[in-house]
């Protein structure tokens, strides 16, 4: 029986294998005549920017809107049935669009939610300890919606449970400055204190470390109107400022990379061992909770203690932003109470991995992700990305049906539980650590299409510049104003390089989505790219309903892309730049831009030591080390692009041989003992900035050391331990360098 069925399946196979293949060569050879100069080395530039420019027209605004619509009906938070129904029909639709696979992978992750029976909230409590006001539990449901249930509250995930009671302080972002100047400038001590911090400027773990390390026993976060509104347009759905019951989620964790709180460094299968839930990696040891403008107002009002040191402490609220500790004349015996009951709870997460297997090199990945899991609707985050990815994988499913393939692998993944700290792409880049160092040329990430208007936001490693021009460049710009001009040119019009006029701006990478893994911690080059708001003029931090229940489809195409014409840019670039990197003959990176980059980084490092002009004479701390790396990785980058050019296209082994030092260029720059205190950010050259998770910072080693270093308690080791990173970044160029060598 199981004889026959083999045999009967390999006569199907053979027969399907055979139409199939008629069918392609039929396609190929009557619709798609580029498509077969793909195999000719002499018109491959020209067919490659065929087939690319076939790939980008197949891509539609109308069917982004429908995902979208689609994508958005429900609420998807991780770790739920309707997340894991979403991943499914995901699935279904990347078998159907003819990726070779796409399978569902689970992890078991600890993940955090608010407790269904015993709300969280914040009160006012009086002498007699009454409580007289109590915070709302939930945000107003904006029409439409009334019916949706699972609607998870405004909370944040990973808080520590509790109900601390005590003397309020109002700690401005609670920035690293911020409680400099309360502590050092202003005598004020949070020890035994509940902080209040407003939202904006850097990631919210950040700021609930710094409260954790000022001695707090609790944390508010608020959404003020200075940082979650924009002057002049109304409160949704009338317009896309916050309500005054909006309350953004999000989870507080200080993970510094690991994903999984309970098994870092490893993927949370069901053998592995797990830490304690007490012991879990960046869980906050104190009680946070965040709270819309309307509740707190109430709660500010009648703050007492001294004036806020300045302006920039001053939100947009009708109160005086004063810093406590406390509460002012007949109100001073008011305390604050929180009421935190979240736990965690370790829960299964599914990520969908799709594949379309490489004709030539089919063990070199090119890896385009972006996460599924939202906090509600997620309108904008992430479903503006997923649904930009689900059109690209469906236009790159109609080149396969006309005979294409790739030179190499292309992987395409939808991640879970990104909101509760990255964790599925951490999870899979963990458990597929050892093939994806040696195999992946890039990964490009494909969270948020859209938080803003205005024009282009681009975050990459430097080897990816020249092409994100180049694409750009050929796509149409989506802008009113800029009808038949490029992406390109609408771009740089409007937001021009601050070193270089000429080419339009593009920043580091920091951390704060699913790329974190593959670029921090593995070396493998990354770029994320999508549409923001002017940063000249728009003041607010990220969009205004950022993770509230109000980021619907109705918030996206009412307000920021009725056209879905940015959208579609967006899945273009991150289509066309996926598309490039699997299909050139020579993996499109350019070197002498690091060497660029590097000499920039080096320079401005150098540029903020020289404030301690004595001590770096006393302690002899110099960077010439450092530049002359610098100088050597130019040269040997320099070297590397002329034999570039000199290669003979017609043999495989000296292709190969210069793409693997491309591939592995990006790796060169990890160290595996990691930064000081963050062993997972190995990155050498770049790592989130410790003091906001969001931002990327060049030379994090050298910088951490130099940090406050005027401050330190034992200026001698201070400056020793700058001189160690100034000495391994030095190494690290040196031997990045090394490995551009021509073989001998
Ligand atoms: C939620 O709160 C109720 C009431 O206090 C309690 O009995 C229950 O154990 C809590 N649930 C969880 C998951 O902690
Ligand atoms: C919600 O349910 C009620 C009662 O079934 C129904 O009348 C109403 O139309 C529903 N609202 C929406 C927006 O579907
Ligand atoms: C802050 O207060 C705590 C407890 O009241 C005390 O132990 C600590 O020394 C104080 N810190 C400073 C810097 O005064
Ligand atoms: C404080 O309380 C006293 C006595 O109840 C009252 O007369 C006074 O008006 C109150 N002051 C304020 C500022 O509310
Ligand atoms: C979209 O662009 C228009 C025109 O520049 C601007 O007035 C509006 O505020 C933008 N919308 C959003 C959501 O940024
Ligand atoms: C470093 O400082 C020099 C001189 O002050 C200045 O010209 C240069 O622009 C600075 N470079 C960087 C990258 O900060
Ligand atoms: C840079 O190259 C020069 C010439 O080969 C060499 O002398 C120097 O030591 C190199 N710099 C470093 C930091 O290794
Ligand atoms: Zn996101």
């Amino acid at each position: 029986m199981a004889k026959s069925r083999g045999r009967l399946y390999l006569w199907v196979c053979l027969a399907a294998a055979l139409a199939s293949f008629l069918l392609g060569f039929m396609a190929g050879w009557f619709i798609n005549k580029p498509l077969q100069e793909a195999a000719t080395s002499r018109s491959y530039h020209q067919s490659i920017q065929n087939i690319r420019r076939e790939l980008v027209s197949e891509m539609k605004a109308e069917n982004i809107k429908s995902f979208l619509r689609s994508f958005t009906k429900l609420p998807h938070l991780a770790g739920t049935e309707q997340n894991l129904l979403l991943a499914k029909k995901i699935q279904t639709q990347w078998k159907k669009f003819g990726l070779d696979s796409a399978k569902l992978v689970p992890y078991d992750v600890l993940l955090s939610y608010p407790n269904k029976t015993k709300a969280n909230y914040i009160s006012i409590v009086d002498e007699h300890g009454t409580e007289i006001f109590k915070t709302s539990y939930l945000e107003l449901t904006p029409d439409g919606y009334e019916n949706v249930t699972n609607i998870v509250p405004p909370y944040n995930a990973f808080s520590a449970q509790g109900s601390p009671e005590g003397d309020l302080i109002y700690v401005n972002y609670a920035r690293t400055e911020d409680f400099f100047k309360l502590e050092r400038d202003m005598n004020i001590n949070c020890t035994g204190k509940i902080v209040i911090a407003r939202y904006g400027k850097i990631f919210r773990g950040n700021k609930v470390k710094n409260a954790m390390l000022a001695g707090a026993i609790g944390i508010i976060l608020f959404s003020d109107p200075a940082d979650y509104a924009a002057p002049g347009v109304q409160s949704y759905p009338k317009g896309w400022n916050l309500p005054g019951t909006g309350a953004q989620r999000g989870n507080v964790l200080n993970l510094n990379g690991a994903g999984d709180p309970l098994t870092p460094g490893y993927p949370a299968k069901e053998y592995t061992f797990r830490l304690d839930f007490d012991e879990g990696v960046g869980i906050s040891k104190i009680p946070v909770h965040p709270i819309g403008y309307n509740d707190a107002e109430k709660i500010l009002r009648h703050m007492g203690g001294p004036a806020p040191p300045d302006e920039s402490w001053k939100g947009s609220l009708n109160v005086n932003y004063n810093i406590g500790p406390g509460f002012t004349g007949n109100d001073s015996f008011r305390k604050i109470r929180m009421h935190v009951h979240n736990f965690n709870k370790i829960t299964r997460i599914y990520n969908v991995i799709g594949t379309i297997r490489g004709s030539v090199e089919p063990d070199r990945y090119v890896i385009l992700g972006g996460h599924r899991d939202a906090w509600v609707f997620g309108g904008i985050d992430p479903t503006s990305g997923s649904a930009v990815l689900q059109e690209i994988v469906q236009s790159f499913g109609k080149l396969l049906s006309r005979a294409w393939r790739p030179r190499r692998t292309i992987i395409f993944a939808s991640w879970d539980a990104e909101e509760f700290g990255l964790q599925g792409s951490t999870e899979w880049a963990e458990e597929n650590a050892k093939t994806l160092q040696e195999r992946s040329v890039a990964y490009i990430n494909s969270d948020s299409s859209i938080e803003g208007n205005y024009t282009l936001r681009v975050d990459c490693t430097p080897l990816l510049y020249q092409l994100v021009y180049k694409l750009t460049k050929e796509i149409s710009s989506p802008d009113d104003g800029f009808e038949s001009q490029s992406l390109y040119e609408s771009w740089l019009k409007k937001d021009p390089s601050p070193e270089n006029k000429g080419v339009p701006r593009i920043n580091k990478l920091g951390s704060g989505s699913d790329f974190e893994a593959y670029f921090q911690r593995l070396g493998i080059a990354s770029g994320r790219v999508r549409y923001t708001k002017n940063r000249k003029t728009d003041k607010y931090s990220s969009y205004p309903v950022y993770h509230t229940i109000y980021e619907t489809f109705e918030l996206v195409e009412n307000f920021y892309d009725p056209t879905f014409k940015k959208q579609l840019s967006v899945a273009q670039l991150r289509g066309a730049l996926a598309y490039e990197l699997a299909d050139s003959e020579i993996i499109p990176f350019n070197i002498q831009d690091y060497a660029k980059a590097l000499e920039n980084y080096a320079t401005s490092i150098y540029n903020l030591s020289k404030k301690h002009d004595q001590q770096l004479r006393d302690h002899g701390v110099s960077f010439d080390s450092l530049f002359s790396a610098v100088k050597n990785f130019s040269e040997a980058a320099s070297d590397f692009h002329r034999r570039l050019t000199q290669v003979d296209l017609n043999n495989p082994i000296a292709v190969r041989i210069m793409n693997d030092q491309l591939m592995l260029l990006e790796r060169a720059f990890i160290d595996p003992l990691g930064l000081p205190g963050r062993p997972f950010y190995r990155h050498i050259i770049f790592a989130p900035s410790s003091h906001n998770k969001y931002a990327g910072e060049s030379f994090p080693g050298i910088y951490d050391a130099m940090f406050d270093i005027e401050n330190k308690a034992d200026p001698r080791s201070a400056w020793s331990e700058v001189k160690k990173h100034i000495s391994i970044a030095t190494f690290t160029i040196q031997a990045a360098a090394g490995t551009l060598t021509e073989v001998v």
